[in-house]
């Protein structure tokens, strides 16, 4: 993957290293983490081998999800980590998944990290359209996307088949269009 690197006021998002397996396995099987994702590790060699199939391309490569590390500046610990997916031909358009450690969650940065992403999508990858996709259950992810000013486009009732059992499917969206109008 490519030395992407964006720098907010108190993180840095960039590439995931071999040596954050450990970490990230203990955060993303961690219950209430992954209660409402389709990744959960069920070892640190698993994790390990996610972290080596997401370096495995550049981060402009469609239909690839790639996953960024989230630190503190100057601190090497995981914060967390964000999956950016650039779906669609011509691939002008972005999804994402964002996670944090439970310890890390509460501080305002997730939003901050979104936040920088999204700049970063909008204003350095030209990017037209960014959105994800949350479980209406998920409320703290519901209330980030709603925070970072993401617009609720759809409620899909029962459209995905999750941990057992069918799960509604929020989409919210931004295009860049309003991202300028907001700066
Ligand atoms: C989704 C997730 C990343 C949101 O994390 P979060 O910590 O709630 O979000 P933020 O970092 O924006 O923090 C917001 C909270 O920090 C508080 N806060 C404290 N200091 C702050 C600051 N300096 N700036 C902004 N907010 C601050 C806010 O008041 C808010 O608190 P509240 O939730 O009590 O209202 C987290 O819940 C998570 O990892 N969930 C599991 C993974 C998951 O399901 N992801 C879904 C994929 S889309």
């Amino acid at each position: 993957m490519s030395e992407l690197k964006i720098v907010t006021e108190r993180l840095v998002l960039g590439p995931l290293l071999s040596h954050d397996a450990p970490r990230l396995f203990e955060y993303r099987s961690a219950p209430a983490v992954c209660r409402y994702q389709f990744w959960e590790p069920r070892s640190a060699h698993e994790a390990e081998e996610f972290i080596e199939r997401s370096r495995s391309d550049s981060f402009e490569t469609p239909d690839v999800w790639h996953q960024l590390a989230i630190r503190l500046q100057g601190q090497d610990l995981l914060v967390g980590d964000v999956g950016v997916h650039f779906p669609g031909d011509p691939p002008l358009q972005a999804e994402f998944g964002i996670t944090l450690a439970p310890e890390f969650q509460g501080q305002g940065l997730a939003r901050e990290a979104l936040l920088g992403l999204l700049d970063h999508l909008f204003t350095t990858r030209s990017r037209h359209r960014v959105f994800a996709s949350v479980d209406p259950r998920n409320g703290p992810s519901v209330a980030l996307l709603e925070r970072v000013g993401m617009r609720r486009e759809a409620h899909f009732r029962q459209s995905l088949w999750f941990k057992g059992e069918w799960a509604d499917d929020l989409v919210y969206a931004l295009l860049d269009s309003e991202w300028r109008e907001r700066a």
